[in-house]
């Protein structure tokens, strides 16, 4: 059964990546700095063809994510470039994405198995139950998000929190050392925030070991001695801040030389500005309970209810979910709110609500009351799935950029010259440097059916329809479809439409029982058959008009 779970985390993340194969200008920094280490190598002559020196600018993130990636990526791609998986750029990017999310699907894999251990494997089934059937965490895990790169070490310090023995009061000292080791590297490196997760996680280690200290004066004052010997330890202390030094001194060499700016440590410049210098304000202000009332039910789903009746249940429940709930309250206290800010909390939670659903689900069914809480369970397991399969579809339909290009590289490819405008909103929405299949860097792994061409993929911004229009060079637009489009473009009568790319606008309910009649068995077949589908129609409207110049 273990495996089957396993294959199931992977398995979901997996059909995510391939639901929803572009990418968002968030994730751009991260996915682009994967393409340029993956094709101009990382010497210090390559670095000027590098995406944030050919658009300066970007706020300073860490490159060792997205090197650490690129490297993990590499042999895959050979393996699977060999084998003939990998006929463009676009492949590749699908390719990196799927190692993220398997990394990410180890990291839940891992926490699946402390589950098994410490709260029984009835648990651990409706921990991955619960987490597959959630729509972010699954969505996002193979995402280039600077998040989703933490995510990883996260759960792999929670699992070595939690990988003990159900009646095991507190984890081994090697554990807890090796978990904020992980959690220390995390914060210094890929996300701040980790830190405020950190503090409450150590503040709870440093009372466990008081109570064993408290305890342990009961036993003999000799082993109370020993014990001040082992926890607090002088020399932890030590270590602990010689780590910090190591993981900044990391961050500062990579990063100041993949950004020639010296010296620089991205995390803590992020910290500064937007912390310090209160920047972050400048992105949208959210009320101090916006993480209870609207993020975390929309994280969590169903697990929500769920992890308050495991807390209830359980006292293990309870001292796990505290801390993240601290870590919650903390950063409420910054005015800039974002789900991804506190996404580390979704897995702990997800335990949570495995045991209170286990207990849900274990009730004598011979009694009503115990084939309620059963159905209940259930039915919170389908509801998740149902908004998830709703939210899938319109965050997939939500790319226009990509799929217009993705049409555009097959329709054009036997095109010697090709000069095309990408506009502002074709770029932010799926228009990767991946998706420039026709122009260089040839990617070598990329064994492209024609010969590469040389075709220019123009972003530059805020040019008029009328200057577009009037640069020759220029053969065909990725425009944004509408009036504006209408004026400026077709109205010069020198366009012509050749496609247009749709996408989300809204959802239409053709409710099944609108003309029905009893006697209507062909409707009730119809209705059957194609599911929910029908029920739920989700309405597209154009989105990008690509034009090619008469
Ligand atoms: C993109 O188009 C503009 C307007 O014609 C032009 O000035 C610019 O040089 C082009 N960029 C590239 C990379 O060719």
């Amino acid at each position: 059964m273990s495996f089957a779970l396993d294959l199931l985390l992977l398995a979901t993340g997996w059909t995510h990546v391939w639901l929803a194969p572009y990418t968002k200008v968030e994730e751009s920094f991260n996915l682009h700095a994967t393409h340029d280490v993956l094709s101009y190598g990382v010497a210090p002559d390559a670095l000027h063809n590098y995406d944030h020196f050919v658009f300066s600018g970007v706020v300073p993130r860490t490159f060792i994510g997205s090197l650490i990636l690129a490297w993990l990526s590499t042999p895959i791609l050979h393996i699977a470039s060999a084998f003939g998986f990998i006929t463009s750029k676009l492949d590749i990017q699908i390719a990196v994405r799927l190692v993220l999310s398997s990394l990410n699907a180890f990291g839940l894999i891992l926490l699946r198995r402390a589950v098994f251990k410490r709260f029984g494997r009835p648990t651990g089934l409706l921990f991955v139950l619960l987490t597959c059937s959630q729509s972010h965490v699954p969505f996002w895990m193979g995402r280039t998000l600077p998040n989703m790169f933490a995510l990883f070490p996260v759960n792999l310090a929670f699992f070595l929190l939690n990988n003990r023995a159900s009646n095991s009061l507190k984890p081994s000292t090697l554990s807890v050392h090796a978990a904020f080791s992980i959690l220390t590297f995390t914060a210094v490196v890929f996300r701040s925030e980790v830190a405020i997760l950190l503090a409450p996680l150590a503040l709870q280690s440093l009372f466990l070991q008081h109570t064993r200290f408290l305890s342990l004066i009961k036993v003999g004052i000799i082993s109370a001695i020993a014990s001040i010997g082992t926890s607090m330890e002088p020399d932890y202390i030590f270590r602990s801040i010689l780590n910090i030094l190591l993981f900044v001194a990391l961050t500062v060499l990579v990063d100041s030389y993949f950004w020639d700016q010296w010296p620089l440590w991205p995390e803590f410049n992020g910290l500064y500005f937007n912390v310090f210098q209160g920047k972050s304000a400048e992105w949208g202000v959210s009320p101090a309970h916006a993480y209870f009332s609207s993020h975390l039910p929309k994280l969590l789903l169903g697990s929500l209810p769920l992890s308050a009746l495991g807390a209830l249940l359980d006292a293990r429940i309870r001292s796990l979910l505290i801390p993240c709930l601290a870590f919650i309250a903390l950063i409420s206290a910054l005015g800039h709110k974002e789900w991804r800010f506190i996404v580390y909390a979704v897995p702990v939670f997800n335990i949570a609500a495995a045991r209170g659903a286990r207990w849900m689900v274990s009730r004598r069914k011979g009694r009503f009351f115990g084939r309620l809480l059963f159905l209940g369970a259930t039915g919170i397991i389908a509801a998740n799935l149902l908004v998830t399969v709703m939210y899938t579809r319109v965050s997939a339909a939500n790319y226009p950029g990509g799929s217009a290009l993705a049409v555009f590289n097959k329709r054009y490819a036997d095109w010697e010259h090709v000069h095309v405008h990408i506009s502002n909103l074709a770029a932010q929405t799926g228009a990767s440097l991946f998706l420039q299949d026709h122009s260089p860097p040839h990617i070598a792994l990329a064994h492209s059916a024609s010969a590469p061409h040389h075709w220019v993929y123009n972003k530059t911004e805020s040019l008029s329809p009328k200057a577009i229009t009037a640069s020759s060079q220029i053969t065909h637009v990725i425009a944004e479809a509408g009036p504006e489009s209408q004026k400026g473009y077709l109205k010069t009568g020198k366009w012509d439409i050749a496609f247009s790319i749709e996408g989300f606008s809204g959802w239409r309910f053709n409710l099944p029982w609108r003309g029905w009649r009893v006697n209507n068995k062909a409707k009730i077949y119809e209705w059957v058959s194609q599911g929910l589908g029908s029920v739920m129609e989700m309405d597209t409207r154009e989105e990008l008009w690509v034009l090619e110049r008469t």
